[in-house]
């Protein structure tokens, strides 16, 4: 058990990322706060968490101004104030926001300026998770330096809030993550490796864009993100810099390969898409490795994983 309780907002909390962070926290003793408007309805991430006194949760959209006060209200009670912000609270289907473009930067830009405002209110860190996707089509291998070339909605998105959070935050680490894979209470399954295994498990053939094939992207398995985020949160990671995180680099081809190797049975449809008109690239993780963090997981165990999650889970 941890001797030093922290107190950390999550916000978005129930998601993904969320769901499992919010668990490993309060599993190390910490109190966690998270605020998530459930617009996903990700509520098995609450099942079994109102037992533990150091969980609070508050159903409302973090921009609300009600947040503030909600907040306040628990660390007065705790009398505790905030020791970071990890903001996961958004709008994630990157393939979607072509069709729900001012929604999705709306609900994600206003978000992003509430947890600038709430962190900065509390002197604490602000993690922001960005993505590696707004580097979109781009040289062979890309660094923090290199331009950014957003392919989605989505990804602008991204781009705007990053600038936010350098330009506003007393206090941030933006962390451009690679595609999660690997499960969680909370999973979603809209990128690629989580929806391939879907696919596969329900026995039905899994898309993929002719032109993506063997192009080359950056995943980061769920448990490295943990960590990294963790890692984060301790000192070892300078503030007011961005990092590129992730696990490897991969294709959709050697990915459909680890799953018709685990579970023996895999069809592939190919078709066309607007959001995949890009260049292979890969994605350098040197900068955060040399802050002391290395990824130990990998492609194949975060399958393997989420196949055991999905066909053996009792709960
Ligand atoms: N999962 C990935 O592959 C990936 C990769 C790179 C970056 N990221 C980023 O990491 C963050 C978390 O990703 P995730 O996969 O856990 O997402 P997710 O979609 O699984 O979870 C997001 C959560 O935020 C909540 N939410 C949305 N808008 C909100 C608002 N305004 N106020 C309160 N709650 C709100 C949703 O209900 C949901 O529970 C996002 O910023 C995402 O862009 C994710």
């Amino acid at each position: 058990m941890n001797t030093q309780v922290k107190t950390y907002l999550v916000s978005g909390g129930l998601g993904h990322i969320g769901s499992s962070l919010i668990t490993k926290l309060l599993g190390s003793g910490h109190r966690v706060i998270v605020v998530d408007d459930l617009s996903t309805q990700r509520f098995s991430s609450l099942f079994g968490k109102f037992h533990n006194k150091n969980f609070y949760f508050i159903n409302d959209t973090l921009q609300s101004k009600l947040v503030v006060h909600e907040i306040k209200k628990i660390l007065d009670k705790t009398s505790n104030n905030l020791d970071a912000v990890v903001h996961l609270a958004a709008q994630t289907n990157a393939a979607d926001s072509f069709d729900r473009e001012a929604e999705l930067k709306k609900n994600n830009i206003e978000a992003t300026h509430a947890a600038i405002d709430i962190s900065n209110a509390a002197n604490c860190t602000l993690v922001y998770p960005s993505s590696t996707s707004v580097y979109g089509e781009n040289s062979d291998r890309v660094t923090e330096k290199s331009i950014v070339n957003p392919q989605s909605p989505y990804a602008e998105s991204k781009i705007v809030e990053e600038k936010l959070v350098f330009e506003n935050s007393s206090m941030p680490i933006i962390l451009r993550l690679g595609t999660i894979a690997g499960p969680s209470t909370g999973m979603r399954f809209h990128t690629a490796v989580n929806s391939f295994v879907w696919k596969s498990i329900i026995g039905q053939p899994v898309t993929i864009w002719t032109t993506a094939y063997d192009q080359k992207r950056p995943y980061l398995c769920l448990s490295d993100a943990l960590n990294a985020l963790e890692h984060s949160l301790s000192s070892k990671t300078q503030r007011g810099e961005t990092y590129n995180v992730l696990t490897e680099n991969s294709t959709p081809r050697a990915i459909c390969e680890m799953i018709t190797e685990i579970t023996g049975k895999f069809e592939i449809k190919f078709v066309d898409n607007r959001i995949m008109n890009q260049l292979s690239y890969e994605v350098s993780a040197e900068k955060f490795r040399q802050t002391g963090y290395a990824a130990t997981s990998n492609l194949r165990k975060a399958i393997g994983d989420t196949i055991e999650f999905l066909k053996n889970n009792k709960h």
